[in-house]
């Protein structure tokens, strides 16, 4: 029975939160097995060298990789790594452990590829998580680490909370994302204002140097931000140091998308096919601005190889999924490797990553324009 099917026919009957549950202890498990580890290698896993990308320090087997909010509490990114993917990004944790919004959060729009969620961050803390990243099986993926404000903190003491996290994390992740882009959480898109977002950079830097840490830092943005912000934003990040910034997280924006979307509970962020042209128009503005002084990490309606490969000529060094992962099924990345290693093939490059920003405009003013 293929996916899809089994996704029409079961799956889909299954509230959301529990068939992630249901889908996370296998991949938990076969993580931990030696014997199933060698067979996903030999059938799934990213094989030909063409897809070798070398960024933020690593190698990643492929671009592509497991975005945010999959595996909150580090409990089976080896599992999700084995079908294919080069990187998982943790999290999002936060300073202390919290519950999120209490009873349903996610909701499927099967129809339109798509998802609303206002989960809120439900994690075990960044303690908690830690333990689970140390020791890390032996394995080529990439694992980083995305953190986020405790909801309890108010944003003026946000600074705090993203110390703790970084305190109990930064060490052991490949590379660190402040997350300031959820909808879910009171004020935290707030800090995307490149004066808070600065402070707390300084913040986080001089926790990593206190912890004599040296970790690629990254900002994840929201889609929802205009031109000058994302201009703004692009020009801190580069005067600050960051290794790169992710684009993009949910979007709170329903313009043009059916009315039935709105009466989900709020701030509810929505991911998947409709977010595609959006995040991919912050991704090219970010390119026009930085060009390859920053790793750009794309994600966002990431549904279709060729969403995929768009994204790489855009001018992502890397790209993540989670909706489209959702809705493609575990066959999906292998799916995606593949027409990304044909495409590449076609091109005469020795490398992927030769291909990265070639589609991209030059300067700024050539992206979509976008006044939020
Ligand atoms: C997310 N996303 C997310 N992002 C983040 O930085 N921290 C998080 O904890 C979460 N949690 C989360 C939960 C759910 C249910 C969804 C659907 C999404 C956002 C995610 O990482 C990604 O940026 C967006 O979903 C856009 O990509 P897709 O889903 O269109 O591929």
């Amino acid at each position: 029975m293929t996916y899809q099917l089994l996704f029409r026919l079961l799956l889909r009957h299954i509230p959301p939160e529990r068939a992630h549950s249901l889908a996370a202890v296998p991949l938990g498990l076969a993580g931990r097995s030696r014997l199933v580890r060698r067979a996903a290698r030999r059938w799934l896993a990213p094989s030909d060298p063409v897809l070798r990308v070398t960024a933020l320090g690593k190698t990643f087997g492929t671009p592509l990789g497991v975005a945010a909010g999959v595996d909150k509490n580090a409990t089976f990114y080896d599992g999700l790594g084995m079908l294919g993917f080069g990187c998982v990004e943790i999290g999002t944790a936060t300073g202390q452990g919290q519950p999120g919004f209490a009873g349903q959060r996610i909701e499927r729009l099967v129809e339109a590829r798509a998802m609303l969620n206002w989960m809120g961050f439900p994690n075990q803390g960044a303690e908690r998580i830690a333990a689970r990243l140390h020791p890390r099986p032996a394995s080529d993926l990439v694992v980083g680490v995305n953190i986020g404000k405790s909801k309890v903190v108010p944003v003026e003491r946000a600074g705090e909370d993203y110390r703790r996290s970084v305190a109990h994390l930064a060490h052991l992740a490949d590379y660190l994302v402040l997350n300031v882009s959820s909808p879910n959480t009171p004020g935290l898109r707030d800090m995307q204002a490149t004066e808070i977002l600065g402070d707390l950079i300084s913040e986080v830097q001089d926790e990593l140097a206190k912890q004599h840490v040296d970790v690629p830092l990254l900002v994840k943005l929201a889609p929802d931000l205009d031109d000058d912000a994302i201009d703004a934003i692009a020009d801190l990040a580069m005067r600050r140091g960051l290794a790169g910034i992710i684009a993009t997280n949910t979007t709170v924006d329903r313009a043009g998308f059916p009315s039935r979307w709105l009466e989900a509970g709020q701030p509810a962020g929505l991911s998947g096919a409709p977010l595609q042209p959006r995040a991919l128009a912050v991704l090219r503005r970010l390119r026009a601005r930085a060009g390859d002084e920053l790793v750009l990490i794309a994600a966002g309606g990431i549904s279709t190889p060729e969403d995929a490969w768009e994204r790489i000529l855009a001018g992502a060094t890397l790209i993540q999924a989670y909706t489209g992962f959702v809705y493609g099924g575990p066959l999906w990345p292998r799916s995606v490797n593949r027409h990304l290693a044909a495409r590449a093939r076609a091109q005469g490059c020795a490398s992927i990553q030769e291909l990265v920003g070639t589609a991209a405009p030059k300067d700024a003013g050539a992206g979509q324009g976008h006044a939020a």
